[in-house]
């Protein structure tokens, strides 16, 4: 691989541009490494402002990102060590374009949609106690030689509702159940949570936001009147050894971008690194337990990670500067509309719209680039109870199986160019914005029972607000 003909090949293909300086509407959603992009690629940008030795980095940080793991032994070694058990082959697999993943068609099986498993009670660090059989999460994939765990099955039921106008909508609700399992019937008591893949734009910004900063959203609810009490979820951080506040996942269950990288490394694709070493086989796997690893040189015990640490650093520097695209159209009439509305029906309490950041907790997997940037991700990073409707029932460190951590919204109104689809919320059941909103209960059934109540042309309004973020 030339790293610098690809830079230029990322670079000069992209619609980056000097962005305006004025900016009331938050149009540049990334302050200065935001890029002006629309269409597949929208997603896959570097911020605007790195320097050209960190666009290099970007750029091999990516490569690993996209391309295939093989199973080992392989020509390839700094490539191999797929598996045993996997949902897909690379990041990007799941994570296309940089995008979100979407539900399975019918008769498929799932990739950019994972099942999270646990049994009741409290693991390690205020964890999850992983399925004893099948492990903390569902791998429908296995390499040459190893068994696939079993097939995951989605049905759904419809429920039916009608706006105040008299317009009515249909919800679908998933269901999940496994078949063809390889190890035998799983707990009794199994707790399932469904998950999409989301889009990755600007989580090296997310994760620059100061902690006391998200906590004081949730000081603010707190002693406001009403229900939305968003609480911050703790977490443990495996690369840094310490409890930290979570940030990623749809229930902030991880903390940093390192973590989640090394932790999708180990259990979506089943490479082993120097945070996750072993391989994510459970003791009743005796196949998975037994197949060959790949790798680098056997280190001095005998065992070396399958992905090695500046790598891996790579992936997350890749990461944490995948640049917001800027806001369309922003001074739309239509679209000022729907801001005004989103502000009525208090959709900002949890999509807090700005932040100015500070500095990531991580500078050796980030830039400083992304310090000091006014940016516009509409999201508190809390937790909040979304009602019954929503609940998975699975706790997941402080969350309770009926809380979600707001999901910010940049970015939402673009997922059709980049992924063809517009499947919203944790387990992509809604079919675009107004469905995601009709799903809205428990703290936030104020705001879903305004939207009820609005017109046909509010609503639009509201939708073109948000797909315009
Ligand atoms: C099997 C599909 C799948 C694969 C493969 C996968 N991811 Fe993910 N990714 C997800 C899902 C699902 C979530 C949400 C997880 C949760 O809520 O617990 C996620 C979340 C993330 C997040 C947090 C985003 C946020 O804003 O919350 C990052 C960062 C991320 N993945 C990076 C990666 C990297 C890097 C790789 C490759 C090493 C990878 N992912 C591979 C499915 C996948
Ligand atoms: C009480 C806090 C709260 C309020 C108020 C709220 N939301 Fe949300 N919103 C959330 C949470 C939490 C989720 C994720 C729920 C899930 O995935 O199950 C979410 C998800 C969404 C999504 C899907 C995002 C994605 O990435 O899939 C959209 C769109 C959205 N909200 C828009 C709105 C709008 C518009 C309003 C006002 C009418 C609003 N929200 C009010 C907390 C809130």
């Amino acid at each position: 691989m030339n790293p610098k003909s690809l830079v230029s090949l990322v670079l000069f293909s992209t619609f980056a541009q000097a962005a305006p300086t004025d900016d009331p509407l938050g149009e540049k959603v990334g302050g200065d490494t935001t890029v002006y992009a629309t269409g597949r690629n929208a997603f896959s940008f570097p911020a605007a402002n790195l320097t050209d030795p960190e666009q290099t980095r970007f750029v091999i940080g990516n490569s690993f990102f996209k391309r295939n793991w093989v199973q080992a032994p392989a020509s390839t070694k700094a490539r191999d060590g797929l598996g045993p058990h996997f949902i897909a082959r690379s990041c990007g697999g799941c994570h296309f374009n940089d995008g979100r993943g979407a539900p399975p068609e019918a008769g498929e099986q799932p990739v950019g949609l994972l099942l999270r498993l646990s049994i009741p009670g409290v693991g390690a660090h205020g964890g999850v106690v992983a399925e004893p059989v099948y492990g903390d999460q569902f791998n429908n994939a296995a390499i040459r030689g190893v068994k696939p765990e079993g097939k995951v099955n989605i049905t759904h039921t419809e429920i039916n509702g009608v706006f105040a106008d008299g317009t009515p909508y249909t919800l679908h609700l998933p269901h999940y159940s496994f078949s063809d399992l390889a190890y035998g019937p799983m707990a009794d008591n199994l707790l399932i949570s469904p998950r999409i893949a989301p889009q990755l734009i600007g989580v090296g910004l997310l994760e620059a936001i100061d902690a006391a900063e998200i906590q004081d959203n949730a000081r603010r609810q707190s002693l406001q009147d009403g229900p939305i009490k968003g609480v911050a979820n703790q977490v443990w951080d495996a690369p840094s050894g310490q409890m930290m506040l979570g940030r990623y996942g749809w229930k902030a269950n991880v903390a940093s971008i390192a973590h989640q990288t090394a932790g999708a490394f180990n259990g979506d694709i089943g490479i082993t690194s120097s945070v996750f070493p072993d391989e994510a086989c459970t003791a009743a796997q005796h196949d998975c337990l037994a197949a060959t690893s790949g790798g680098q040189q056997q280190g001095a015990q005998g065992k070396a990670p399958e992905i090695d640490d500046q790598t891996l650093g790579d992936v997350v520097f890749y990461q944490a500067t995948l640049a917001p695209p800027a806001r369309r159209a922003p001074n739309d009439a239509q679209v000022l509309r729907g801001q005004k509305l989103f502000a009525e029906a208090q959709c900002g309490t949890c999509h807090r719209p700005s932040y100015v950041t500070t500095a990531s907790p991580n500078p050796q997997f980030s830039s400083t680039a992304l310090n000091g940037q006014r940016i516009w991700p509409y999201t508190d990073l809390l937790l909040h109870d979304m009602g019954e409707a929503l609940a998975d029932g699975r706790a997941d460190g402080q969350a309770s199986g009926r809380q979600w951590k707001t999901p910010p919204l940049w970015g939402v109104g673009l997922i059709k160019d980049v992924n063809g689809h517009d499947r919203l919320l944790h387990d992509g059941r809604a079919r675009g914005v107004l469905e995601a909103v009709l799903w809205h209960g428990g703290e936030a059934e104020t705001s879903r029972a305004r939207v009820l109540n609005m017109s046909p042309a509010e609503r639009d309004a509201l939708v073109k607000f948000v797909e315009s973020l």
